[in-house]
């Protein structure tokens, strides 16, 4: 059976579509373009983030990928920045040794080399480091230790947004003023909320206004996702028809997720006995309720805090772009809902209209709240 990849980022030839990202992103990275990546949860940021370095690394680029999201503290994250550039000269490995006990690091010779030239790599060792010195010290190295090979980094934040647990403004004005003048560096933000991207990129008093290109990234294309879905039915003996292919991705619109956890469960199906005969969409459907049950609650939850939220995203749902002549706008206000919506990555923004970005809440939000 073929593997589907569900969760974890994809690969290489596992990643479908995103050609032409990829390579406008990486194309303005080597003019030396920052490039923000905003999309919704699950929509293959990280995945084409990944790719996107792993094609420039062939190049001989340094690269770097910090989420920030798993980095508890501004400790761990100075370190995974200093672990990561140091990786690109296979020195990761070691540098991670660093501890209170010093004398093994030193047997290696090209990292004792190298903290002569960078000396704030001891500052790792000592028991109570001030982490705003390494911090300020890591980001300086993004840039000083490619120089010194003269080489070009390209280094990813994914999950960028979450800076601003560690400490809000002096963080982020921090960054900015290290790597605006780094001339050896190039960065990829991402992140999925755009209202906090937004805050930090879009509007013209936020720190980073004018400093990195922005990417929104959609769907994936049609017909990228027909050919991978034919192709993977196909190899596993399934019998389809196109209209059963244009059933899925109309339910999906090419949400990469839901089109991977679709094929998953038919796959899943068919080697479990289920399903044999006719497959059918519905069915796989009822199924990824259950199976992302919890996802899906969630999302509601944070939502439903909010009279005004709950009105107007149900209004979305039922009533698309004449939500309004719903809405009574006494009690609430849709336009500050919907761009609350639209800043946490709920809803999509389209020809005038909105519609929610992920299929299956929408469709979890039809069967469990409107109809029940
Ligand atoms: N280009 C793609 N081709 C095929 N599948 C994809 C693609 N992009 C994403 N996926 C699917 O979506 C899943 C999530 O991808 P990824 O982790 O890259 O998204 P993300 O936007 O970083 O998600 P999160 O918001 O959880 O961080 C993958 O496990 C894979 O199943
Ligand atoms: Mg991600």
């Amino acid at each position: 059976m073929t593997q589907i990849q569900v969760g974890k980022p994809v690969k290489g030839s596992q990643l479908i579509g995103r050609e032409k990202e990829v390579l406008t992103i990486s194309k303005l990275l080597l003019q030396g373009q920052s490039v923000v990546l905003i999309a919704p949860r699950r929509f293959g940021k990280t995945s084409l983030t990944l790719e996107i370095l792993n094609r420039l690394k062939k190049q001989d680029i340094y690269t770097a990928y910090i989420d920030v999201f798993v980095t508890p503290d501004l400790e761990s994250f100075s370190r995974k920045i200093t672990e990561d550039v140091l990786n690109n000269r296979k020195l990761g490995k070691v540098f991670k040794k660093i501890t209170g006990n010093i004398v093994e690091v030193f047997r290696n010779i090209e990292l004792k080399q190298t903290i002569e030239s960078f000396e704030f790599i001891l500052k790792y060792s000592s028991p109570n480091p001030n982490v705003w010195e390494l911090f300020s010290d890591s980001l300086d190295f993004i840039n000083s230790y490619p120089k010194k090979y003269d080489r070009k980094i390209i280094c990813a934040f994914d999950e960028f947004g979450d800076i601003k647990k560690f400490d809000g403004d002096k963080i982020v004005k921090m960054v900015r003023s290290k790597i605006q003048f780094q001339d050896h560096a190039a960065f990829i933000f991402s992140g999925s909320y755009e209202s906090v991207m937004e805050t930090f990129f879009v509007k013209q008093n936020s720190p980073f206004f004018r400093f990195a290109r922005i990417i929104h990234l959609g769907y994936i294309g049609r017909d990228e996702f027909k050919n991978y879905i034919s192709a993977t039915l196909s190899d596993n003996e399934i019998l389809f028809n196109e209209k059963f292919i244009n059933e899925i991705l109309d339910f999906t619109k090419g949400h990469p997720y839901y089109t991977q956890l679709v094929l998953q469960q038919i796959l899943l199906n068919k080697s479990t006995g289920l399903n044999q005969k006719n497959v059918s969409l519905f069915d796989i459907l009822q199924q990824l309720l259950i199976v992302e049950n919890n996802y899906l609650e969630k999302q509601w939850e944070d939502i439903s805090k909010s009279r005004e939220l709950v009105q107007t995203l149900i209004a979305v749902v039922k009533y698309g772009k004449s939500l309004y002549s719903h809405l009574d706008t006494k009690k609430i206000n849709p336009g500050r809902a919907l761009k609350k919506l639209t800043g946490s990555g709920l809803l999509f923004r389209e020809n005038k209209g909105y519609h929610l970005s992920d299929p299956l809440f929408e469709l979890w939000v039809k069967e469990k709240i409107i109809n029940s």
